[in-house]
């Protein structure tokens, strides 16, 4: 089938993006060298659903350096950059996706990459594999295995085998030490606020920013925030969560009384309706209002939409809901992830670890796919140790080796 983008001519864009990204991916251009050689996914089909920038591209390569046959869509409506799609297809992969895709063109596109029959799945978010186990069944059985991305693709993957239903091997590369300590945290710290400022243009020093969840990317938003000056209050459902926001310096208490004093809110949970219809109307006017989460789920917009009195943009990527009381809110990136709908997504060095994971993730499925027990497994580990050593090489330190003797003290029980 052939590609389906906005427009080819736009390559040579997306080519330099890409070629920027290279060369600031120590491992993945290593293991492009690699696969290169060994050819792991020889006549394999990979489907991938990844964020489509210019990090997800590179990866794209690196696997098609290693024999895949690559079909590729995005998996945020808003996060395709259609340069970026553009250079793949001139490169001769298959791509189906771009930017401003309506839900119903979103579901096409997943459904072009799963038609072909895939090997291996590459999934963001779980809606691959969803759409997997319920329209294409029959082609259930030529699937070796996949790589989950995300902590909400997870949540999904979880589910699914608690009811019985996964019905082949997931890894949870979301779960591997190398991806969400560095990924979630500094990646998603980093880019949120990356994304905000670039389309606010707007001080964030001396004002108040709530962040909803202090898991590992709340945690890296609210650390960037006050950075940055603001005085972060965060709120939680997880009580050891927020002791840890406590003792991290930080407000805390529930989004009911944040409502009120927040400048920024920054939603990053994995759940629905984190501010709601009473929030809004406790809220400043000006207030502006971003999610980072997976899924626009955390800010109500179809409630907002539905209680505004009137809305319209007020700059590139922000649009002004006004509220029967007067105030104005301004939504960004309409509640899509703030740092890809607003930004390029995380920073490349720390995609280089996500993505060399899952690089060696789907090439360990090859390899052990068949006889693989469970259903949803870890990351080897040995692959996150792997990425680990070679990425500390790549950062040019070194550390410290047990000598056998501390060994020996370490793996005692007559300490
Ligand atoms: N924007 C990005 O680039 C990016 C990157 C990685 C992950 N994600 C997504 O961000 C979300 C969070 O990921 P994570 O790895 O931080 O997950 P996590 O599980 O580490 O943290 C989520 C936190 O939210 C809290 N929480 C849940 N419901 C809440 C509610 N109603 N109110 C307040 N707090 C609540 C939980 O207690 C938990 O501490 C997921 O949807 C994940 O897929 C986005």
């Amino acid at each position: 089938m052939a590609s389906e983008i906005r427009d080819i001519n736009l390559a040579p864009s997306g080519a330099m993006k890409i070629e920027w990204v290279k060369n600031h991916c120590d491992l993945l251009r290593t293991l492009e060298e690699e696969f290169a050689k060994t050819k792991p996914f020889a006549g394999k089909k990979v489907a991938l659903s990844v964020h489509l920038e210019a990090k997800t591209a590179y990866l794209c390569k690196v696997l098609k350096a290693g024999g895949a046959e690559m079909f590729v869509t995005g998996s945020n409506p808003l996060s395709t950059q259609d340069d970026v799609a553009a250079a793949l297809v001139a490169d001769g992969l298959e791509v189906h996706a771009w930017h401003g895709s309506t839900p119903e063109e979103y579901d096409a596109h997943i459904r072009a990459v799963l038609k072909i029959g895939p090997n291996i799945i590459i999934d963001d978010g779980g809606d691959l594999v969803h759409m997997m186990h319920t329209e294409f069944k029959d082609l259930i059985p030529q699937v070796i295995g996949g790589c989950e991305e995300t902590t909400t693709g997870i949540l999904r993957l979880e589910a699914m085998n608690r009811d019985g239903k996964l019905e082949f091997p997931m890894v949870r590369v979301n779960n591997a030490q190398c991806k969400h300590f560095f990924d979630n945290r500094y990646g998603t710290g980093q880019s949120v606020w990356d994304g905000i400022n670039r389309t606010t243009n707007l001080i964030v020093a001396g004002k108040t920013v709530v962040v909803a969840g202090y898991g590992w990317c709340g945690k890296g938003v609210s650390m960037r925030a006050k950075g940055l000056g603001a005085k972060v209050i965060v709120t939680e459902i997880d009580p050891v969560k927020a002791i840890e926001a406590v003792m991290d310096g930080f407000e805390v208490m529930p989004m009911k009384k944040a409502a009120a004093l927040g400048d920024f809110f920054v939603t990053v949970t994995g759940c629905d309706k984190v501010i709601e219809e009473e929030d809004f109307m406790e809220m400043k006017d000006g207030a502006i209002l971003c999610n980072a989460g997976h899924f626009d789920c955390e800010i109500d917009m179809a409630g907002l939409r539905k209680m505004a009195v009137e809305s319209h943009e007020l700059r590139n990527n922000i649009i002004g809901y006004k509220l029967s009381n007067g105030n104005t809110l301004a939504v960004l990136g309409e509640g899509r992830l703030v740092n890809l709908a607003c930004g390029d997504g995380h920073p490349a060095e720390i995609m280089d670890m996500s993505f060399a994971i899952q690089a060696l993730s789907a090439k360990y499925l090859v390899e052990h796919g068949a006889e693989l027990k469970e259903k949803l497994i870890d990351v080897p580990a040995d692959v996150d140790r792997e990425v680990a050593v070679k990425k500390l090489a790549f950062l040019g330190k070194e550390i410290d080796v047990l000598t056998p003797e501390q060994e020996k003290y370490l793996n005692s029980s007559a300490v």
